[in-house]
């Protein structure tokens, strides 16, 4: 029997309650086994959800239960979320993800961790919602030598660039409106700043590089400074502006990241990608290169993922699953002089 307990009731929170109500049979089919929601953590009460009666506000009734094996935590930020995380590994349970922010400063330490207490530590939904992309790159890409990672990796920037061009809204309306479909970061300061999409390439290019990337290690532009003029020149020009987050391995083994807008020639891949929609890119000595595509936010893409990770979780119960880079190091290295000029050419230049 497995038995799971949710941290954080906001928009992915919830969903990961609806998917594993709702698709429960199914889950429970493929996992061979009972999975049973049981608690959730959340600092208020929703005597209004179907989910009400299981809403907690006591971590350590979860840390000291032992019918509990799996914590999903979609609390968000590295404070709060880091020590319920380390105390749930510790406790002996598996701890799911989708939270970038903490996986990006704090992976390779929680992977120890969850090593040490025979665990698992999963975070497929903490890069391009429900995107299959974090088992791609570290299971079935793994014969590759992998040389370079970019994507368009924030759902609430893609959208607002869209939204601008298509629709002709200013920069505040196309924001107000991603806010209102769930897809915005509570402060969508790390959104629109590009803070999480560098977290998002951090994690992806330490999975791929194996080695941990920082975000302090990463130059980050996001899309404050994009016009509506810039979007519209752009277009005309036959391009599309585009935040994308690139993560390269160079010939002498050190690893080049940085996240900022780009003019997309109009006829690439990535021109085409609209909306909350993300596309990652991945080149590999083997197979090429390959494109993952889908939404890259909201309630329930995000939650698709996760609980897909709970699965993992459940069904790994007695042969954990460790997903694994190693340290950091000062083999990371800035955009060599001269990039950063090519990295987003305004309009009006
Ligand atoms: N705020 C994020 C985005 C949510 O817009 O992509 C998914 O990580």
């Amino acid at each position: 029997m497995v038995k799971v307990a949710i941290l954080g009731f906001g928009t992915v929170g919830s969903g990961v309650a609806e998917v594993l109500t709702k698709n429960n049979a199914h889950i429970e089919e493929k996992v061979h086994n009972s999975v049973q929601l049981k608690y959730i953590l959340d600092v208020r009460d929703f005597p209004d959800s179907p989910f009400g009666d299981k809403i907690i506000h006591d971590f350590a009734l979860i840390e000291n239960d032992p019918e509990i094996n799996v914590v999903v935590e979609t609390i968000g930020g590295a404070r709060i979320a880091k020590e319920f995380t380390e105390r749930a590994l510790r406790a002996g349970k598996s701890v799911v993800t989708s939270n970038k922010e903490l996986v990006a400063t704090h992976g390779y330490d929680l992977m120890q961790l969850a090593k040490e207490h025979d665990v698992s530590y999963l975070f497929e939904a903490s890069v391009g919602g429900g995107i299959p992309i974090i088992r791609p790159l570290s299971q079935c890409l793994a014969a590759n030598e992998l040389t370079e990672i970019c994507g368009i990796l924030n759902g609430t920037t893609n959208y607002i660039l869209t939204r601008m061009i298509k629709a002709g809204l200013s920069f505040d309306a196309a924001l107000k409106e991603a806010q209102q479909n769930g897809y915005a970061e509570q402060d969508p300061t790390a959104d629109i700043e590009g803070h999480d999409a560098c977290r998002k390439i951090c994690i992806l290019g330490s999975l791929a590089f194996g080695r941990h990337i920082y975000p302090g290690q990463v130059p980050t532009e996001g899309i404050t400074r994009v016009t509506l003029a810039d979007v519209a020149y752009a277009d005309a020009c036959g391009r599309k502006v585009k935040l994308l987050g690139r993560a390269i391995r160079r010939e002498d083994g050190r690893v080049m990241a940085y996240v900022a807008p780009h003019l997309v020639d109009g006829s690439a891949p990535l021109a085409s990608v609209e909306a909350v929609f993300n596309a990652i890119t991945v080149k590999g000595d083997a197979i090429g290169d390959v494109m993952f595509y889908g939404p890259g936010a909201g309630k329930l893409p995000t939650a698709s993922a996760v609980v897909a990770d709970v699965m993992d979780a459940a069904k790994h119960l007695k042969t954990r699953k460790y997903m694994s880079w190693g340290p950091g190091g000062d083999d990371v290295t800035t955009p060599p002089d001269g990039l950063e000029s090519a990295w987003y050419v305004r309009a009006e230049a």
